[in-house]
């Protein structure tokens, strides 16, 4: 019989050098994963389920995770949303079995109890028995058999989450660094264009390091260096919250002549002149907002990523599914007053990100090529001392600063000191 891991029991050793190292363990102990649904997923923390794009109209739902608990997300009649447990009051079944649809009741498929869009319970089949016999006792109360409510805020169309009955509001947990950037991507109503999913062998934490890592964005993607989309020459930085919790990875234009110089000195094999693009027009972006940067990457914690990158926009999600493997899901934008050219554009440019993305192919690689490597070694630690060993916003793009401040607002929230 298998002994399963106890949720409040972990053994780990930070290394006395603090966030500049990351223990193995942290991305493979099942103590650890099943700790931080409790401390970290439903602490106090909000954690983003879905945008109010995908929720227009009365009826709408959308289903996901918080963490590995599943959710629902609802529309009501007047307008309201509301978030709740997927999961049947009764004997625990799920009760949203589609990704999205729209219905007047959620009824579960195994002895149809049926919810309203509040996650009120409004039907029990049987429940005074048939001719006098079985049924529930007189004291059965409905309201006592609701699914488990979620607290739910939003910010700019984001919807977001959260299990704690008692957190800050949204908008001061995306906090005052964080907002002006969300303003601007979500500064006109947006749609979804379509969707991306792909499933990654790897602990989600390593996706985390991954979006707030700039070292590696022009050395492991070949085609973004090559073909001028993102270059760590470029100007550009890192901008943290005061938690170091959130993050906003931004890189802006530079002559041509500057860039080609800052990696034909460093002789990398990602700046090679000689090859160009067949049909170049996968490139070809049009300016839209009054500004000089090319990529920003909005990193909100825990698991929500918000992506400028020329003209794509998209929010990405990534949900853990056992300490190593993931999801990744890329939901694509477009505005909904966007003309037919620009939503062209933004179709085009979807293939830069995305499973097989020109640019984001290599990620999920990268991850599973780490998680492969280190299951054997839980006293191993990686080493983060790119840009230093502070965890402060940087004006350059060749730091692991943000990865830092990741580590710093997780180990408060695990407890692991
Ligand atoms: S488990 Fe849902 S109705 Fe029985
Ligand atoms: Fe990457």
């Amino acid at each position: 019989m298998q002994t399963l891991p106890q949720e409040n029991h972990v053994e780990l050793i930070w290394p006395a050098e603090g966030v500049t190292r990351v223990p193995y363990q942290v991305f493979f102990d099942p103590a650890i994963y099943q700790l931080e649904q409790k401390k970290l997923f439903r602490g106090r923390i909000w954690n983003y389920a879905a945008l109010e794009a995908e929720l227009p109209e009365p009826g709408d739902f959308k289903t996901t995770f918080v963490g590995d608990t599943p959710i629902v997300v609802t529309r009501d009649q007047e307008g309201g949303l509301h978030g709740f447990v997927n999961r049947c009051a009764h004997r625990g079944a799920l009760v949203c079995r589609e990704l999205r649809g729209n219905r007047a009741t959620h009824v579960c498929v195994y002895h149809q109890w049926s919810y309203d869009l509040k996650g009120n319970l409004i039907g029990v089949p049987f429940r005074k028995g048939i001719d006098g016999k079985g049924g529930y006792a007189t004291d059965f109360t409905p309201s006592q058999h609701s699914l488990h409510k979620l607290n739910v805020d939003t910010y700019r169309g984001l919807i977001f989450v959260s299990f704690a009955e008692e957190v800050e509001p949204l908008a001061e947990y995306i906090g005052p660094t964080m907002r002006p950037w969300l303003d601007k991507v979500f500064q006109r109503p947006v749609q979804v264009l379509g969707y991306a999913r792909q499933l990654i062998n790897g602990n989600w934490k390593l996706y985390a390091e991954n979006v707030r890592d700039p070292y590696h964005g022009s050395l492991l993607h070949l085609f973004s260096a090559t073909f001028g989309l993102a270059r760590s020459s470029q100007g550009g930085g890192t901008l943290m919250d005061e938690f170091g919790r959130h993050d906003i990875l931004h890189a802006h234009k530079r002559t041509e002549a500057q860039e080609t110089a800052a990696y034909t000195n460093e002789s990398l094999r990602s700046y090679q002149a000689k090859y160009t693009l067949a049909d170049p027009s996968l490139l070809k972006a049009r300016q839209e907002f009054p500004d000089d940067i090319t990529t920003s990457i909005h990193t909100i914690f825990p698991c929500l990523v918000v992506q400028r990158i020329s003209n794509t926009l998209a929010a990405r999600q990534f949900l853990p599914k056992g300490p190593d493997k993931f999801e990744l899901i890329f939901t694509f934008l477009s505005y909904q007053d966007d003309d037919v050219e620009m939503r062209d554009i933004r179709r085009k440019q979807a293939n830069l990100v995305g499973p097989a993305g020109f640019i984001s192919l290599e990620d999920g690689h990268a991850i599973e090529l780490v998680q492969q490597a280190i299951v054997r070694d839980r006293e191993g630690c990686s080493f983060l001392e790119m840009g230093g060993r502070a965890v402060a916003s940087q004006d350059n793009l060749v730091t692991e600063t943000a990865i830092r401040g990741f580590w710093q607002y997780y180990r408060k929230l695990m407890g692991f000191n």
